[in-house]
């Protein structure tokens, strides 16, 4: 289930001299795309029942094309920030026509009472945007270092720690938390990611780290089996460094340990300006061709369209923040023979060129004892493109642990 698109015809009396659709009209436009969403879901008085009202404290948006009387237009919105009082919504206007993208925004909303004093965001309408944004399970709001986290929790037993990849969020993970059973699974939203807060400033590889000691704290849990995808795997060797004693099991997903070569750290900060120029949607359309397996790209359009939306929906500051993160990190080449006495799975997509079999090969022959699996038919995103065969890799690992 997901949120109700919306759409919407462009009238005359909303066009400027030109013919185009004016910029307050396009304000107005979004505006009525979220009431009739509400209205479709909760109701129009979501917010009056629980003695709220969401002021609108900050609009960015992106004007990409014209659009003209008689175009109908379709409105997406998501929930991409939601903290105690505030939370922000990203919507896309796109022409039925021909698909293009006319408009994106972001739109930050503080909920207050009568006298204008902050309060809580009401449950009713968290909970109707969570539920249609992908995630079943139990998702819990949790701050730590100042920001808040949106983290999954499911099951109980023995706990394994999920950390996605750049530009992602937990929901990478959505089909190996319903599968593996018997295990406490954790999945949060890195800061600046997803659900989790986003502030403008201070991301580094040892904060995300720092981030999810935390996190574990919060939910009284000692230690995990830790699993990382890409940047979610640079951010376990952060872990490993300070925090190795919590780690009972280690799986490392299409990532590597190598620092980035000089030519990749000038792309991080080419991509930092597309970030900020031209919004996550155009950072995210540039490595869509990446991240997916040929066959996932040509044969499964839904699997496409969920990786192209979660990375539009990255708040600009995050992707700006993890690129930095990336871009600064240091190499964990030395750690790797280090991790002799954790249990380690190296798992690849065999058609990944992002992090290549190759790459992940030589880092399995690095670490003692670890194990490598190739899945096949999976690019860089094995948990999405083919989540049947990387739950059975990661269930023989899990039973292989002491
Ligand atoms: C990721 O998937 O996290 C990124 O592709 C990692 C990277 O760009 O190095």
């Amino acid at each position: 289930m997901s949120l109700p698109e919306i759409d919407l015809v462009v009238y005359p009396d909303e066009c400027d001299a030109f013919g185009h659709l004016n910029q307050a009209s396009f304000l107005s436009l979004f505006e009525r795309a979220r009431w009739e969403m509400l209205l479709r879901g909760p109701g129009m008085d979501v917010f009056t029942r629980a003695g709220a009202w969401p002021a609108l404290r900050k609009t960015v948006i992106d004007y990409r094309a014209a659009a003209f009387p008689g175009d109908v237009l379709r409105f997406q919105q998501a929930l991409t920030h939601h903290g105690r009082t505030s939370f922000t919504m990203r919507q896309t206007a796109r022409r039925v026509r021909d698909e293009a993208l006319i408009a994106s925004a972001e739109f930050v909303f503080v909920c207050i009472d009568r006298d204008g004093k902050p309060v809580p965001v009401p449950l009713e309408f968290s909970e109707f945007m969570s539920a249609r944004q992908g995630f079943t399970g139990e998702t819990q709001r949790l701050t730590v270092h100042g920001v808040n986290l949106a983290v999954e929790v499911r099951g109980e037993g023995p706990a394994i720690l999920f950390v996605h990849g750049y530009p992602l969020d937990r929901t990478i993970w959505r089909e190996q938390i319903d599968a593996l059973e018997g295990f406490r699974r954790i999945a949060p939203d890195l800061r600046g990611m997803g659900q989790s807060d986003a502030p403008d400033l201070g991301y580094g590889m040892a904060l995300y780290a720092a981030d999810l000691a935390a996190l574990l704290d919060a939910l009284g849990v000692d230690d995990v089996v830790l699993c990382g995808l890409s940047m979610g795997g640079y951010v376990a060797f952060e872990f490993l460094r300070q925090w190795r004693s919590r780690v009972r099991g280690l799986v490392l997903m299409d990532t590597r340990a190598e620092a980035d070569a000089p030519e990749v750290r000038r792309a991080r900060d080419a991509a930092a300006s597309t970030a900020r120029e031209r919004g996550a949607s155009a950072v995210g359309e540039t490595m869509l061709p990446k991240m997916l397996a040929p066959s996932t790209l040509s044969g499964r359009p839904e699997i496409v369209e969920r990786v192209r939306g979660l990375m539009a929906a990255t708040p600009v500051a995050g992707m700006v923040g993890a690129l930095g993160a990336m871009r600064d990190r240091a190499g964990s080449e030395s750690l790797l023979p280090t991790l002799a006495g954790i249990p380690t799975l190296v798992l690849v997509g065999a058609a990944d060129i992002i992090t290549p079999p190759d790459q992940a090969r030589a880092m399995a022959e690095a670490i003692p004892g670890a194990r490598l699996a190739i899945i096949p038919g999976a690019g860089h995103l094995p948990p999405v493109e083919q989540p049947a065969a990387t739950n059975e890799s990661l269930r023989e690992f899990l039973r292989s642990l002491p």
